[in-house]
């Protein structure tokens, strides 16, 4: 049976998910956490459709088999493959960062005309697209930006080299005259300042990391499954591959320092 205090399951290719997780942990301190970096398979953004869902239902399985109460796909470019499908799959509560952020980026822009960022898989599934004019009809623009994680990667979120590229990037989009940014990638949180460097003042940028928070609460408020009264939570790490990278790389997407990280075999499962 699924208690109150049973985890939140979290997934993504690597370690971008922690931004994510690091912003549902800001909102819900009390609630404990299993994370599944799938860093075998990363990345998934140049992955195909097919690939993404077989990948991510069986990270899907492996996190039930945990007890999780919940999971958050924090991968974009899963959330926008695979979520649908998932949640056609499995009982358990699954939610992922494409309608969340959509709904962010509505309020935010006053002239109907929203940029969008990401890899390629999110770009060509247009899961955005779509997500925004369930609501409205909206003037988006998208561009992917396959470079941007490995220079996130690699530590490069302020030289000259990424400013070059992300205004080679970002002129088609700011041709367009948008008023609204969606970072529609895990990785692109640790992005935001340069970013900011490199568009108008009015133009609001919308991390994809930030919003996913509301439906966690809309959940476990429907369910009544908040964690109680705890004084010490946990958070548990797995990946598919290279834990000591996914340990060195994860701190400054998680804000503070991973411990232990166990490889797992998903397949074996
Ligand atoms: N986590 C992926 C996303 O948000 C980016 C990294 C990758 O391509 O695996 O789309």
């Amino acid at each position: 049976m699924i208690k109150n205090n049973n985890p939140i399951g979290v997934f993504d290719s690597g370690v971008g998910g922690l931004t994510v997780m690091s912003e549902i942990n800001k909102i819900l301190p009390k609630e404990n956490f299993i994370y599944f970096g799938d860093t075998a398979h990363l990345p998934y953004g140049s992955k195909s459709k097919n690939m993404i869902i077989e990948l991510s239902k069986k990270i899907t399985l492996f996190l039930i088999k945990k007890d999780v109460k919940l999971i958050v796909v924090a991968c974009n470019t899963a959330s926008s493959f695979a979520l649908s499908i998932l949640q056609k799959t499995f009982k358990i509560p699954i939610v992922g960062v494409i309608k969340s952020t959509s709904m962010a980026a509505m309020s935010a822009s006053k002239k109907n005309r929203i940029g969008v960022i990401g890899t390629e898989g999110t770009v060509n599934s247009k899961s955005y697209i779509n997500e925004l004019n369930k609501i409205s009809r909206y003037n988006v623009y998208q561009q992917a930006c396959p470079l941007f994680v490995s220079l996130i990667e690699e530590g490069w979120t302020e030289n000259e080299i990424t400013n070059i590229i992300i205004k080679k990037y970002l002129k088609p989009l700011l041709n367009k005259n948008i008023d609204t940014l969606i970072l529609g990638c895990t990785h692109y949180q640790l992005l935001k300042k340069i970013l900011k460097k490199n568009v108008k003042n009015d133009v609001v940028l919308i991390d994809s990391s930030k919003f996913v928070v509301k439906e966690v609460l809309n959940v476990l408020n429907k369910e009544k499954m908040f964690a109680k009264n705890r004084d010490k939570v946990f958070f548990k790490f797995y990946v598919s591959d290279n834990p000591a990278k996914f340990k060195k790389l994860g701190n400054q997407f998680f804000k503070r320092k991973i411990y232990d990280v166990k490889k797992i075999n998903i397949d074996a499962e």
